[in-house]
């Protein structure tokens, strides 16, 4: 798999950190409009996947592959063939949220996650990643205001997102030139503002003058 020119930009975060909201009002900022996609997700295959994902009981490696599985359809038939065309994409989460997840909420250990990447997605990896950083405590008490059933992934406690937070920052240290970490406990539009400050520096010949 090739990398290509145009922007792959992910958008990860705990439940309840306020990610999807901020995607439309990024995508609006460039000149090709952005393929907006999201992971598990993203394709027939994908979207089936996500149903059995954030509603049947599984065990963590299962949870695991099957991510990694919706992930490579998805790469083969929508990501990579809309970078090849040069249209920028915008992605609701992509591997680093099954390292923050299945490594650090699962605890599944790191390898294998590094090694089903590998598989995956040999030489390939955002642009920029990013990661909408907020307590989860904060993040359960926007869950608890938006109603509506949890998924599987929605009623785990707290300690599980510390866990999952704690492992995005790691990622994020690690890998500091592709993340942005944001202060997803500002007003929707501080956060737009800095993001678009981001996307101006980095990809400005793909923005609205
Ligand atoms: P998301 O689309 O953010 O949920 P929602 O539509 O409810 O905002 O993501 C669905 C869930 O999938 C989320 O709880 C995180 C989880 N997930 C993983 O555990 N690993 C992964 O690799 C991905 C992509 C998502």
């Amino acid at each position: 798999m090739n990398a290509s020119t145009a922007p792959f930009l992910t958008f990860e975060g705990i439940d309840g950190a306020g990610k999807s909201s901020r995607i439309a009002a990024a995508a609006a900022l460039f000149r090709t409009p952005p393929l907006i996609t999201r992971e598990p997700g993203g394709t027939p295959l994908g979207e089936r996947l996500r149903e059995v994902l954030l509603h049947q009981p599984m065990r963590p490696m299962t949870e695991a592959l099957l991510m990694f599985a919706a992930r490579r359809e998805h790469l083969e038939t929508v990501i990579l063939p809309a970078l090849a065309a040069g249209r920028p994409v915008l992605c609701d989460r992509f591997s680093d949220a099954s390292f923050a997840y299945q490594h650090g909420g699962r605890e599944l250990p790191a390898a294998a996650l590094e090694a089903l990447e590998a598989l995956t997605h040999p030489d390939f990896a955002p642009s920029l990643t990013f990661l909408f950083d907020l307590d989860p405590a904060a993040a359960a008490a926007r869950l608890n205001n938006m109603g509506g059933e949890r998924d599987r992934f929605e009623r785990e406690q707290a300690d599980f997102f510390a866990r999952v937070r704690a492992a995005y920052l790691a990622r994020a240290g690690r890998e500091a030139a592709r993340f942005a970490v944001l202060d997803a406990a500002r007003t929707p539009a501080d956060i737009d503002a800095e993001i678009a400050t981001l996307l101006q520096q980095r990809f400005p010949t793909w923005l609205k003058t």
